[in-house]
């Protein structure tokens, strides 16, 4: 099996943008361990702050993002991060051209279950036009140089793309390294699963609603077919699902709370895994927009979420054509 360094360099990959992405894997290497190592690394439950977006931080929130963060700072080949759980962006080599933002662990409400976790990461460039702090990250999913997921379920894996397909690797414990296991993952245009927290329900917007109803209408409603459900409350193995097996994964806008209409943000959570999307020959958008198109306005924004399967995400599509 393949080690990924040589598999990156085949993609011809540059080396400092390598250097990066296997730092951010020593990292994981790192993460990996402690929630392995679970209640007894003494890193379990939660601490007695809130991050920016409000939430309260579990204690492997901050310290995955601490590990990200200093590990990345150190290489001197990044010019600045910006992660979910730090407020503003964080400046590193003022010389060096690369810029990372990432989801230090996701879904981190499934900590104390013993549920599955990630950490989704993009990579991207320093702009030509001049940019400080903030205005650095502004670009579109589109100027993505490498993104991806490391997911910490009974295997830890790396899926990610640098725009030439998506590979899976698998961390191989006993020598510490990552190694090839799936070449190319192509998405099945049509499925019959969806993932979406239904507990929103009667808080989407109209075409949500009624794309929800059809699909639970089943096989004599309008969709003539019976679909089954699947949420774990973790973005990284909700999508993994998908590029896995098929599916179509929302996280919709809704009016339940009218100060954060979207649940997900669109740097560290939705650009990333558009571009999987995209390179497995899935689709995503918001409903009305595609999301790799969208012009940022805030490192932190917020933005609704419809991924997957091509043909699902088109038909769910076609409802928002309908009640625009
Ligand atoms: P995070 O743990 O990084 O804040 O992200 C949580 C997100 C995402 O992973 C998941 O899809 C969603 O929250 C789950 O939301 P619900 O708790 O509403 O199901
Ligand atoms: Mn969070
Ligand atoms: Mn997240
Ligand atoms: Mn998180």
């Amino acid at each position: 099996m393949q080690r990924l360094i040589p598999v990156l360099n085949s993609d011809h990959v540059p080396l400092h943008l390598i250097s990066v992405i296997n730092t951010l894997l020593t990292a994981a290497k790192e993460i990996s361990h402690r929630l392995h190592q679970g209640s007894l690394a003494g890193t379990l439950g939660s601490t007695l702050d809130a991050n920016i977006q409000g939430e309260v931080q579990k204690k492997l929130d901050v310290v995955s993002n601490q590990l990200i963060k200093n590990m990345l700072l150190e290489t001197g080949l990044v010019h600045a991060v910006a992660s979910e759980e730090e407020d503003d962006v964080v400046m590193g080599n003022p010389d060096a051209k690369y810029l990372v933002a990432y989801d230090p662990l996701d879904g981190s409400s499934n900590i104390d279950i013993n549920g599955a976790v990630g950490t989704i990461f993009t990579i991207l460039e320093k702009p030509d036009h001049p940019a400080e702090g903030t205005e650095l990250f502004l670009q579109t999913g589109d100027e993505q140089l490498a993104a991806g997921y490391i997911l910490y379920g009974p295997s830890t894996l790396l899926v990610m793309t640098t725009g030439r397909g998506v590979r899976v690797f698998t961390l191989d414990h006993t020598v510490g390294e990552f190694l090839l296991t799936v070449d190319k993952i192509t998405i099945p245009q049509d499925t019959q699963e969806f993932g979406i927290n239904m507990s929103n329900q009667r808080f989407w917007l109209p075409p949500m609603q009624q794309y929800i109803a059809d699909l639970l209408a089943g096989s004599t409603g309008p969709r003539k077919k019976d679909f089954n459900m699947r949420w774990n409350a973790a973005m990284v193995s909700d999508v993994h699902r998908i590029l896995t097996r098929s599916g179509i994964f929302s996280y919709p806008m809704d009016y339940k709370d009218p100060k954060k209409p979207c649940k997900l943000r669109l740097l560290y959570e939705a650009m990333p895994m558009s571009f999987l999307m995209e390179q497995a020959g899935g689709r995503s958008s918001t409903g009305y927009e595609r999301i790799m198109s969208i012009q940022p306005t805030h490192i932190h924004q917020r933005v609704s979420v419809i991924m997957g399967s091509r043909n699902e995400v088109d038909t769910c599509l076609g409802y928002f054509k309908q009640h625009p």
